[in-house]
């Protein structure tokens, strides 16, 4: 989400001290990282409902940070890996009755090593809500990451949140590929044309040369339809089919 004014997130010893400043959501994460069960998540370590501070496991790095700032060039079958993870952790949140609302290159974390073995973690909770308790605020304000942005998020749609989550993950994975450059911005224009004709922004080559197979491309199509009701997480899983 845009950075709440004020919140702040330390590191020391292997987890993540992150202090808010706006009470919403600081409830909202707090509300999601105890409900939600599974690996996507980071652990809710303890938290303190005066100082607005929650400590959470270490979710490893973000793939803004990777690309931007360490050049990580994603490999195909690393492309893959990460989608794979990332759809899995979405059936499971899903599956579970709630919606992230957030998905940017900012809130999806590597947590161990990209040449080997790793998970994919999404963090940043703070948008996040349960599909049957949808927070007044998600239907009358445009909320949501201006470069990764749905149609839902546009629309203030917020009872197809889950369908704008694989949208987002399509959008996320499209700003991997293109070395970290926002996919929509005001230097491009206006945002509303940019969301709705995301499809045809899919590459057929990475920014470092890699020719894109058909198969993910079409996927990343799929993840960017207009229609909501064509963006379920666990039809995308199926289409992306198994991964090494
Ligand atoms: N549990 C964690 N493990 C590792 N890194 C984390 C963790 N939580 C947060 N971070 C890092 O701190 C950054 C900001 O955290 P978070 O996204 O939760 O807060 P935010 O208020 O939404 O801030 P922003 O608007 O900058 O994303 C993340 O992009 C990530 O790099
Ligand atoms: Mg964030």
């Amino acid at each position: 989400m845009a950075p709440a004014q004020g919140t702040r997130v330390t590191e020391d010893s292997g987890a993540f001290t992150k202090k808010f400043s706006d009470r919403g959501s600081y409830r909202s994460e707090l509300d999601v990282l105890r409900g939600v069960k599974g690996d996507i998540a980071p652990k809710l370590l303890a938290h303190d409902d005066q100082r607005m501070t929650l400590r959470l496991e270490h979710a490893g790095t973000d793939l803004l940070h990777l690309v931007m700032n360490e050049e990580q060039r994603f490999s195909v079958p690393q492309l893959k890996k990460v989608l794979s993870g990332l759809l899995h952790g979405l059936v499971d949140l899903h599956s579970q009755g709630f919606c992230h609302y957030d998905v940017t290159p900012r809130n999806v974390c590597i947590h161990g090593d990209l040449n080997s073995d790793f998970k994919v973690k999404l963090i940043d909770y703070g948008l996040s809500f349960a599909i049957n308790k949808i927070p007044e605020s998600h239907r009358t304000q445009r909320l949501g990451t201006p470069s990764c942005l749905s149609p839902e998020h546009i629309a203030c749609k917020p009872e197809h949140g889950q369908a704008a989550d694989v949208f987002c993950a399509g959008v996320t994975m499209l700003q991997v590929i293109q070395g970290g450059l926002d996919v929509f911005s005001p230097n491009y224009g206006r945002i509303e044309p940019q969301v709705r004709e995301a499809h045809l922004q899919v590459p057929t080559k990475t920014n470092w040369g890699e020719t894109i197979p058909g198969d993910l491309h079409l996927l990343l199509k799929a993840m960017l339809d207009q229609d909501p009701t064509h963006r379920r997480s666990e039809l995308c899983l199926a289409l992306l089919g198994p991964v090494d």
